[in-house]
C-alpha cells in the first residue's frame, strides 16, 4: 500500500508534541509549551499560517529568514514538480550536473566582479566550513577572526565563529586561532590581523543577532586592513542575502566592498529544498582542487541535488521577476515609518534597525517611575524576558510570529517575506501599537503573563544553576 502521509499527519495532529518530546527534544517542547508555541499548524501559503482551529497566523519569523517568497510560491513548486516529474538522474556522483553549473551561472551574475567560481552545500553552516576550508588553504594560514555576537551556524568550524559564549558551553575546544573583535572597532582587527597568521575575517555584514548594521567605514577599513595583511574576508550572507536588505547582497550597498568569499543558504532553497553556496575566486577555489588527486577534496554526498539546484533556480528568478529587493526597500521603509511614528508616544520603545525587510524593534528603560519599577522587576526575574513581553502577545492576541533577536537583548526581530502585502505591515503596525498600549499599564493584565514567565524562568535557572535562556 502507497503511504499516505495525510494519515500520519492526521494521526499525529495534536500529538505530536508528546510524539516529540518521547524521541526528540523534550526540552524545546517545554520551551514550546512555556511560551504558548504549542499550536498545530495545518496549512501555509504566502506569508500566512494557519492552526487546526482556522486562525490565519502572519509568519515574520519564516524560519529565521528561510522563506522570502512566502510559501508554496507557484513558480517554485512548479520547477520542483518539473524534476520530479522527469527522469534525468540526479547525484550520480562522477558527473558534473547541469542544474549545478547553471545556478552557479546565474549567481556568478549577480555577485560582486571576481567572484567566479561557486562550492554548493545544504546548509548554512556548511557553506561557512567551506570558506574557513578554502580561506586556510589559499592562504596557508590556522587562524579565524569574527565579531562578538556573530552566528554562523553550529557545526564545529563554524561553532568556532559564534560571537555567544552560551552556544559553544560545552563543545569546547573550538578551532584553534578563532579570534573574537569588536564590530566598529577597526584597531582591534588591526592587532589581530598583524600577527600574520589570520586565513580569514568573517563578517555578516548585517548581524541576525540583534540587526546590527555594521557601517560601510568599518567594512571598507576592514577589507582594507584584510588585503594589508593577507587575510581573505568573508561575507556571510546567509541571512542578508537573496534580497533580504534590498539589494541581493547587503554588501552591495557598499560600492567598492569586493569581499573574497560569499555565503549563502536559507532563502535559496525557495523554502523548499536545503541548499547553501560558498561563492570565491577562482584562484581561491584552485588552492583547494590543486591536482586530480584532489578534485573532490572537499564535497558531499548529498551536494548539488537536482532538486535543490532547481529550488535554487526557481528562487533567483522569482526574486528577479517580482522585482523583490526592491519591495524589500519599500516594505521596510513602511514598517520604519510606522515604528518611529510611535516612538515618541510609548516610553519602553526606543527605535528601529532597519535595512529592507531585516528589522530589529527596540526597547528600554522607560522614563517614569511605575514603569521603571515594571522594566526592572522583569529585568532582575530574567534579562530575556522584556522581549517576551511583545512576542508573547503578538502571537497570543494578533496571531503574529516574531522572534526575540539574541540573547539578553530587549529587542524584537521580524523577517517577513518579501512579497507580503501594505495590509500585512499594517496588520503588524497595528498589533505592535495595542501591544504597547496595554504594556504601558503597569500593574496590569499584561505584566501579570509576564511575572508569571518570569517565575518559571526563575525556577529554572536556580534548577539548572545557569541562565535559562526562553
Ligand atoms: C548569518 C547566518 N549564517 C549562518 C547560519 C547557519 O545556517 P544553517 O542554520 O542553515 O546552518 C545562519 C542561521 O541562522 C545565519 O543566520
Amino acid at each position: 500500500m502507497p503511504l499516505d502521509i495525510n494519515a500520519i499527519l492526521a494521526e499525529t495532529r495534536g500529538r505530536n508534541f508528546e510524539l516529540f518530546e518521547d524521541h526528540v527534544n523534550p526540552v524545546f517542547v517545554k520551551v514550546l509549551r512555556t511560551l504558548g508555541f504549542n499550536r498545530s499548524w495545518v496549512r501555509g501559503e504566502g506569508p500566512y499560517l494557519w492552526d487546526e482551529a482556522g486562525t490565519r497566523y502572519l509568519d515574520f519569523l519564516t524560519n529565521w529568514g528561510v522563506f522570502n517568497f512566502g510559501r508554496r510560491h507557484p513558480a517554485i513548486r512548479g520547477a520542483l514538480q518539473q524534476v520530479l516529474d522527469s527522469d534525468f538522474p540526479g547525484w550520480v556522483g562522477f558527473d558534473a550536473p547541469p542544474l549545478a553549473a547553471a545556478l552557479a551561472r546565474e549567481l556568478v551574475k549577480r555577485m560582486p566582479p571576481g567572484l567566479d567560481t561557486v562550492y554548493f552545500s545544504n546548509s548554512g553552516t556548511e557553506a561557512i566550513e567551506a570558506a574557513i576550508k578554502f580561506a586556510r588553504a589559499y592562504t596557508g594560514r590556522p587562524c579565524t577572526a569574527h565579531l562578538a555576537k556573530a552566528f554562523h551556524g553550529l557545526t564545529m568550524g563554524a561553532l568556532s565563529l559564534n560571537g555567544e559564549a552560551s552556544f559553544r558551553r560545552g563543545f569546547e575546544p573550538m578551532l584553534p586561532g578563532s579570534s573574537e573583535v569588536k564590530l566598529g572597532d577597526l584597531s582591534g582587527l588591526e592587532a589581530r590581523l598583524a600577527r600574520g597568521d589570520v586565513a580569514a575575517f568573517v563578517v555578516e555584514p548585517i548581524q541576525g543577532k540583534g540587526v546590527n548594521i555594521a557601517s560601510n567605514e568599518y567594512l571598507l577599513g576592514a577589507q582594507d586592513l584584510c588585503r594589508k595583511y593577507g587575510t581573505l574576508m568573508i561575507c556571510d550572507e546567509v541571512q542578508s542575502g537573496m534580497g533580504r536588505s534590498g539589494r541581493f547582497l547587503a554588501s552591495q550597498w557598499i560600492e567598492n566592498l569586493r569581499p573574497d568569499i560569499i555565503c549563502l543558504s536559507k532563502a535559496l532553497s525557495g523554502g523548499y529544498i536545503p541548499v547553501g553556496a560558498t561563492i570565491t575566486r577562482r584562484a581561491v577555489y584552485d588552492s583547494v582542487y590543486d591536482t586530480m588527486h584532489r578534485a573532490i577534496v572537499h564535497a558531499s554526498t548529498f551536494g548539488m541535488g537536482n532538486m535543490a539546484m532547481a529550488a535554487g533556480l526557481a528562487s533567483l528568478s522569482v526574486l528577479d521577476d517580482e522585482n523583490l529587493a526592491e519591495r524589500a526597500n519599500e516594505l521596510g521603509a513602511r514598517f520604519r515609518n510606522g515604528i518611529e511614528a510611535m516612538v515618541p508616544r510609548f516610553e519602553f520603545l526606543k527605535g528601529v534597525r532597519q535595512r529592507g525587510l531585516m528589522i530589529a524593534i527596540e526597547f528600554g528603560q522607560p522614563e517614569s517611575i511605575s514603569l521603571r519599577a515594571a522594566w526592572s522587576m522583569v529585568n532582575k526575574m530574567d534579562e530575556n524576558l522584556f522581549a517576551q513581553a511583545i512576542v508573547l502577545p503578538l502571537l497570543d492576541d494578533h496571531h503574529i510570529l516574531t522572534q526575540v533577536a539574541g540573547h539578553a537583548m530587549p529587542i524584537v526581530k521580524i523577517l517577513p517575506p518579501l512579497n507580503i502585502s501594505d495590509a500585512d505591515v499594517d496588520w503588524f503596525l497595528e498589533a505592535l501599537e495595542d501591544v504597547m498600549v496595554k504594556l504601558h499599564k503597569f500593574p496590569g493584565p499584561a505584566w501579570e503573563v509576564l511575572k508569571k514567565l518570569g517565575s518559571h524562568a526563575l525556577t529554572a535557572k536556580r534548577r539548572e544553576g545557569r541562565a535559562a535562556t526562553i
